[in-house]
């Protein structure tokens, strides 16, 4: 738990904080019967520092083939500066030096984010074979998908040569052109071979890379017909709520997906960025996902939930998949003030406690209750995230009869998405609607209308489902689902 799970000692059982393979099982035959499906994350850039193959290396020492599943290299200057100048997606350099048998600091290992997370070489013929062994492990349990942990870490420049990066420069993988340790091409190998191995299996199972990347050309890179099927999104969860980027980012995800064959997909939060709520809220809208600073400042929530709600209608009528980050749902905003004491994120203490990282978007969901834990473990006991004791309105139970709730909204609008056929098939279209308003139809008879604008924007047609209150006109920050003829 160096990294909230993302440093795994075993690839093949649960953490027993968690439950048992047993439990695991029964989660899939529970989701299965009610028509859910199962994707789990499979992190193979790194393994924890406490896996036996890292233990092993550790303890054979320099020159032995246990270190060559990793990259362990000698320093520079006699061995005391790193052997390059590759930076942590978490701060400061992604080279720690080890502590050889004879007590003596010896050679250093790279690790992309954590020092706990020391870095797999995937050149390593071995490294290969036993993940293909992890990954049908799952597979043969019955899982139907798989997520890629930072799959352009997976493939390193050979010889590992300087990126160039400027002192104290950041983890801006978005921005990088021909870098060596991030987005090199050896990753596809990779994901062919995986790609393999999931057509070798029954039913529908399915890839999703978590990949930040320059850009939608590079990113379509990964979901060419003999790799993954599909990649999240980063450029729609960064994108600030203005008209003419979304509109921009929405066009291009959808022309470059579309030239390898593979449907696009939304994202508006997750568990690495400022929920989307607080950052609606804010004067930059925009996230920094992948390491780019953004500006904080005052935060008006009630502004940033209206948006968050519009934003809801347009990502769940777009065409592709969309992922709903847990909470989002219930509305929730960033938890900002945990207090210091509390927070986990390896961000904190390698920023030097200036950066809180992302555990405020990771507090557990409040149930039901009108205080901490709120329903989401006994009375009494105190989860590892604090929850704010303000959240009773926001509980499931709370909202769960409340027709005006944000819970309300999800649960319309993904049972419309589902119960319309054109929401599934239906290519997009734009409409003219005015400055900052995205207009689209899918189908004849579906229209989407969202209000950036500053002013009311009319709408004509039967409204299926809305954001806010709207009677005729549409309030700024508020979209609307339109159906019939008067959509044309
Ligand atoms: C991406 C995950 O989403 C993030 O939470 C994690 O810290 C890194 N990969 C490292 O595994």
């Amino acid at each position: 738990m160096a990294d909230g799970g993302y440093d795994v000692s075993d690839y093949c059982a649960i953490d027993p904080r968690f439950g048992t393979l047993a439990d695991a099982d029964a989660l899939l035959a529970d989701a299965h019967a009610l028509g859910l499906r199962v994707i789990v994350d499979l992190v193979a850039n790194h393994t924890s520092e406490q896996h036996p193959w890292f233990t092993a290396a550790v303890a054979a020492g320099p020159g032995f083939p246990e270190r060559r599943r990793y990259f362990f290299r000698d320093g520079r200057a006699g061995g005391e500066e790193p052997p390059n100048d590759w930076i942590s997606a978490f701060g400061g350099r992604a080279w720690t030096r080890v502590r050889e048998a004879d007590g003596r600091p010896g050679q250093w290992y790279l690790h992309t984010f954590a020092p706990q997370q020391p870095d797999l070489d995937w050149d390593d013929p071995g490294v290969r074979e036993e993940f293909d062994a992890v990954l049908r492990f799952w597979l043969d349990r019955g899982v139907d998908g798989i997520r890629v942990d930072a799959a352009p870490a997976m493939a390193k420049v050979p010889g590992l040569p300087d990126a160039g990066h400027a002192p104290g420069a950041r983890f801006e993988s978005r921005t990088w052109v021909g870098n060596p340790h991030w987005d090199v091409d050896g990753v596809h190998d990779v994901l062919r071979r995986w790609r393999l191995i999931g057509d070798g299996y029954d039913g529908d199972r399915l890839f999703v890379t978590e990949a930040v990347v320059r850009d939608a050309e590079r990113l379509s890179r990964y979901v060419r017909p003999d790799e993954m099927h599909t990649s999240f999104n980063f450029d729609y969860l960064t994108a600030p709520w203005e008209a003419g980027r979304l509109r921009a980012v929405i066009d291009e995800s959808i022309a470059a997906l579309g030239r390898v064959g593979a449907p696009a997909t939304w994202v508006l939060s997750s568990h690495d960025e400022t929920r989307h709520v607080t950052r609606f809220g804010r004067a930059y809208t925009g996230a920094g996902f992948g390491g780019a600073a953004v500006p904080g400042g005052p935060v008006d929530l009630d502004l940033g939930l209206r948006r968050a709600r519009a934003a809801a209608l347009l990502t769940l009528a777009l065409p592709g998949s969309a992922y709903l980050y847990q909470g989002e749902e219930l509305g929730l905003p960033e938890v900002e003030d945990l207090p210091e004491e509390a927070l986990q994120d390896p961000t904190w203490e390698r920023s030097g406690h200036t950066e809180r990282g992302r555990d405020g978007c990771r507090v557990p969901l409040p149930w039901s209750g009108d205080r901490p834990p709120f329903g989401f473990t006994a009375d009494g006991v105190v989860p590892w995230l604090p929850q704010p004791p303000g959240w009773a309105a926001l509980t499931v139970a709370a909202q769960q009869g409340d027709p005006a709730s944000t819970l309300a909204l999800y649960r319309a609008a993904l049972h419309l998405r589902r119960s319309l056929a054109d929401l599934r098939t239906a290519p997009l279209t734009w409409h003219s609607a005015g400055d900052d308003v995205l207009a689209f139809d899918r189908g004849p008879a579906f229209r989407c209308v969202v209000n950036l604008s500053a002013h009311p924007v009319p709408i004509d047609g039967p409204v299926l489902l809305a954001s806010g209150p709207c009677a005729g006109t549409l309030p700024p920050d508020t979209a609307a689902w339109l159906s019939g003829p008067g959509t044309r």
